[in-house]
Order: C-alpha cells, then sequence, then structure tokens
C-alpha cells in the first residue's frame, strides 16, 4: 500500500493538520485512506471527532500484538483512521526490548486488505514509534515552518 509518513522531530509544524487534510483531500477525490495517529498525545484522532481514551483498543494494543489493525480501526467522515490513545506513551519504553521492534507497526499494516493511501501521523520525537513509521513508509512528507 502506498504509505506516506508525515514526520518531523519539531512540535506544532502542521503534522497532525496536514495529515486530516491530506486524508479528507484524497477521500474527496474517491481514495480510500486510512489514517495512522502514532502520536501519544492523539491530537489526531481527537481531532477527528474520536474520544481516545473511550476506546477499547487503539494502535497501541496492535503494536503489542493484542489486535490485529482491523479490529482496531475506527471509521470516521469516509475515513479510516487507527486511532492512538495516552496509553501509547508507554510504547517507547515496553516495545524496546522486543525482536523486531523496528517493523511492528509495518507487519501489523501488511495483514490489512489495500488501501489507496496509508497516512502516518507521526510524534514530535525520533523515537521507535517514529521508527515505525519509517520501516512502514516508502514516502516521507515533512511539513516545516518556514
Ligand atoms: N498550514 C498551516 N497554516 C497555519 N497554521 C497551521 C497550518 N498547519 C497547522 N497549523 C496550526 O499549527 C498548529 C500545530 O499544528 P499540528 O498539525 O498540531 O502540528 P504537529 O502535528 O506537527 O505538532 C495548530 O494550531 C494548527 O492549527
Ligand atoms: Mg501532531
Amino acid at each position: 500500500m502506498p504509505t506516506i509518513a508525515l514526520i518531523n522531530q519539531k512540535g506544532g509544524v502542521g503534522k497532525t493538520t496536514s495529515t486530516i487534510n491530506l486524508g479528507a483531500g484524497l477521500s474527496m477525490l474517491g481514495k480510500s485512506v486510512l489514517l495512522v495517529d502514532l502520536d501519544p498525545q492523539a491530537h489526531l484522532t481527537y481531532g477527528l471527532g474520536i474520544q481516545a481514551h473511550e476506546l477499547d483498543y487503539t494502535v497501541y494494543e496492535v503494536l503489542r500484538g493484542e489486535v490485529t489493525a482491523s479490529e482496531a480501526i475506527v471509521k470516521r467522515d469516509g475515513l479510516e483512521v487507527l486511532p492512538s490513545s495516552l496509553s501509547l506513551s508507554a510504547a517507547e519504553m515496553e516495545l524496546s526490548a522486543m525482536a523486531g521492534r523496528e517493523y511492528l507497526l509495518k507487519e501489523a499494516l501488511a495483514g490489512l486488505p489495500p488501501r489507496d493511501f496509508v497516512l502516518l501521523d507521526c510524534p514530535p520525537s525520533l523515537g521507535l514509534l517514529t521508527l515505525n513509521a519509517l520501516t512502514a513508509a516508502q514516502e516521507v512528507f515533512i511539513p516545516l515552518q518556514t
């Protein structure tokens, strides 16, 4: 699946805003789009009106291998979202001892039926979550403040 990571180690440069609006634009063009929220602050998830703290499953449980990506995906306004929540903040430490820890997202997405585009909204850091986005993506989109 064509997978694009929106990455910048700096916060507040427009990663989440760009992910949501690129997703909405592609969806309006008739493309099937999956947005993945990889930021424990869950701004993409909340920004789409999904109450992250009320979800049973998020990308955190998917990365831990407890549920499949399909089980955690939420549909919203014609988009599909693999949501995040604050629990994802534990992932950096918990997953750091796992073998193949850089490929957990790539493997989880590989099990999905194909979409036209997958957009990955990254946290403002160069940790394990961003590393997982880099191994899952073929392209990187770097929003920045000029
Ligand atoms: N193209 C833009 N022009 C002006 N403001 C923007 C633009 N993109 C995002 N913003 C604003 O910048 C702030 C940070 O954006 P956000 O997408 O949350 O950044 P990040 O995900 O990189 O932390 C938000 O208040 C957002 O509304
Ligand atoms: Mg963000």
